[in-house]
């Protein structure tokens, strides 16, 4: 019997950082103004993996060789990157009007879009102070780039809305910047500020986009195959908001003529109806889409691993390799 790959190795051996961690994630959601405490804390409490955050820990672990805990300086970068992770999350489910994120209901439907948009720049903005405390210029830049780029890999994507012939590289190149970046960004500074070189660096940003790669592509096939309670989220939110991801170019390419106008009416023209998702669901399932999404993910996770292949061997190194398989395995 094979066993499911899973974070809890990472998790315990980036436990006592972690909590540290996360004193400073609460600490610097304070604010005199109620409602951002309020509304910041409800996504917050809702828990989430914590897995940016966790890589950038177990990166400065590993390379300055401590196996226990992290630099001080590392925290505040975790933090900060936890905090741009979940001012995309507050962005996000406004534009995709979600109602439904961490098994809770979203802050848009509780506060409203205005709220949740003004929160998640609250939130930005802190992450900047955070990552000034590092005392580190380069790491400013890297960051700063991560963050531009995660916006950017937003717009292309509502960019390719309703057209299911986009080509592949198109899909790559969304989902690196809206989700490989921050992931790359988080490993490689953690690395920076545990002392490791240039080479180091570098392997740790390759490890953290391919696998932030394999967890995006893991989630777009999630949408068409899990369950809501599954993954504390709508099931089928990327096929109501016509959203171009793996499966659907995947089933496009294979797609009749037939089933080619039905995800134009779906996709292109939005006129959905009841029934739709199902349909959907069976032509992806005809073309053996989900699987050859999977495939994708497999071979990201594979790269994850032959990042780091120059870092010392260690249960850290094991750890991370097994998360990015995780990334790629996992059904929440
Ligand atoms: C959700 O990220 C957004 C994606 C990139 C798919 P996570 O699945 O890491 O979210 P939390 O923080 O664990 O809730
Ligand atoms: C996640 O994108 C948000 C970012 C990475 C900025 P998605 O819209 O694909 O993810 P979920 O399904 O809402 O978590
Ligand atoms: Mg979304
Ligand atoms: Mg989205």
């Amino acid at each position: 019997m094979t066993v499911k790959p899973s974070l809890n190795p990472l998790v315990a051996l980036t436990q006592q950082s972690m909590s540290d961690v996360n004193k400073v994630i609460l600490d610097r959601l304070q604010s005199n103004v109620s409602l951002i405490p309020q509304l910041a804390g409800h996504l917050i409490a809702a828990g989430g993996k914590r897995l940016r955050p966790m890589l950038c820990i177990a990166a400065s672990m590993a390379s300055s060789n401590n196996t226990t805990k992290s630099p001080e300086s590392a925290l505040y970068l975790a933090a900060s990157v936890e905090f741009i992770h979940n001012a995309t999350l507050l962005h996000d489910d406004v534009i995709d009007s979600s109602d439904q994120r961490r098994g809770k209901e979203t802050a848009n439907s509780l506060w409203g879009n205005e709220a949740s948009v003004l929160v998640g720049d609250f939130l930005f903005a802190r992450a900047f102070e955070l990552m000034v405390e590092t005392n580190d210029i380069w790491v400013l830049k890297k960051l700063s780039v991560a963050a531009a780029q995660i916006t950017e890999g937003e717009v292309k994507q509502m960019s390719m809305l309703g057209q299911p012939e986009s080509p592949l590289s198109d899909y790559f190149s969304v989902i690196k910047g809206k989700t490989g970046v921050l992931f790359a960004a988080a490993a490689e500074t953690g690395a920076k500020v545990g002392g490791g070189n240039e080479i180091v660096c570098e392997a740790f940003y390759q490890y953290g986009l391919a696998l932030g790669n394999a967890f995006q592509i893991m989630d777009d096939a999630l949408d068409y195959g899990a369950s809501d309670s599954q993954i504390g989220k709508d099931l089928g939110d990327d096929f109501s908001e016509m959203k171009i991801t793996l499966p659907i170019i995947l089933a496009w390419q294979d797609s009749s003529d037939k089933e080619r106008k039905f995800w134009k009416r779906t996709l292109d023209t939005g006129e959905q109806r009841e029934g739709d998702f199902e349909q959907a669901q069976l032509i992806i399932n005809k073309y053996s889409c989900i699987k050859r999404t999977l495939d994708f993910a497999s071979a990201e996770v594979e790269k994850a691993a032959n990042a780091i292949s120059i870092i010392q061997d260690s249960v850290l190194k094991d750890a991370l390799i097994e998360a990015a398989e995780f990334s790629a395995l996992r059904d929440s």
